[in-house]
């Protein structure tokens, strides 16, 4: 049994890329700088930005956290982006999802230059993923390839079963995985909430992704003997610890991991991956703005 440590992971890769930014510093004197753009008062998303930022900062990414107002209007929002688009200074930008109601999320992810996009939701990078081209992989789908990866965990051939099809998670992992790549090459499914029965098609995967967004709702029986399982799911449910809440994953781990080949705990799994991964697309933006290819 594989407990695939993404807290681990993800520190290695946040020390590679310190290196990375202190030799680029070195060679041109400049060093990235990410704007993370944050509406409202969500509080698990100020809980993301402001570990986001910590993060960048530690390894010598500048951020800057734009704290907006619930109540700010679609056109101001569109302002600060364009600010950001045209800022020297900032080679990344994310604006925080979900946003306030009244803001058209498409409209505001169109307005982000593709080549700050480093979140990879843009139109223009989400179809070039699809393509198969080199673009901003979008950081929690990015993560899970590079925990596979570095796990030496064989996708290729194999049956990955994805339950869940948001725009974050689920349809960019699955196209990812279906790409005729190096880590890819998979035979995958997608099943979600309008699914029949969602079982039927867990218990053949050989890899489940779960990211669905519901506490514990993939049981052991769901799941084939010696399956990889990859747990995207952040809930968090009611306790009674000083926070209030705990955070639980998609899978009933602790039925589950008796069964698996290999599993991410949450939290410690895929969650730790997202901020590497933000970061590493926030160099890949920098070095590409800079006409970079060392490294
Ligand atoms: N909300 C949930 N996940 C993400 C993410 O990866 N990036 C942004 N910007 N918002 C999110």
């Amino acid at each position: 049994l594989i407990i695939i440590d993404g807290k681990f992971v993800s520190s290695q890769i946040r020390s590679e890329l310190k290196t990375e930014i202190e030799k680029l510093a070195e060679k041109i004197g400049k060093t990235p700088g990410l704007a993370a753009i944050l509406v409202g008062e969500n509080p698990a998303s100020k809980v993301y930005v402001g570990m986001k930022s910590k993060a960048c900062n530690e390894i010598g990414i500048k951020s800057s956290v734009v704290k907006l107002n619930e109540n700010i209007s679609e056109d101001e929002l569109l302002n600060v982006i364009k600010k950001n688009n045209e800022d020297n200074n900032i080679h990344g930008i994310l604006v925080q999802l979900p946003l306030p109601k009244h803001i058209d999320q498409n409209k505001i992810l169109n307005s982000i230059s593709v080549d700050k996009d480093v979140d990879g939701f843009h139109p223009y990078n989400v179809g070039n993923l699809i393509i198969g081209n080199d673009t901003f992989y979008p950081c929690t789908p990015y993560g899970i390839i590079e925990l596979l990866d570095r796990y030496k965990i064989e996708v290729s051939g194999k049956h990955v079963v994805v339950v869940g099809r948001s725009n974050i998670v689920g349809k960019p992992i699955a196209n990812m995985l279906l790409q005729k790549k190096k880590n890819a090459n998979a035979t995958v499914t997608v099943c979600h909430s309008n699914s029949r029965d969602i079982s039927e098609f867990t218990r053949q995967a050989d890899i489940l992704i779960a990211a669905i967004g519901s506490p514990e709702i993939i049981k052991a029986d769901m799941i084939k003997e010696g399956a990889v399982v990859i747990d995207v799911g952040v809930n968090r449910v009611e306790d009674n610890s000083e926070k209030g809440y705990k955070l639980v994953g998609d899978v009933d781990y602790q039925n589950v991991v008796n069964k698996v080949a290999a599993i991410t705990p949450v939290p410690g799994g895929v969650g730790p991956m997202t901020i590497a991964m933000l970061m590493k697309n926030t160099v890949k933006a920098f070095k590409l703005i800079n006409n970079i290819n060392m490294i």
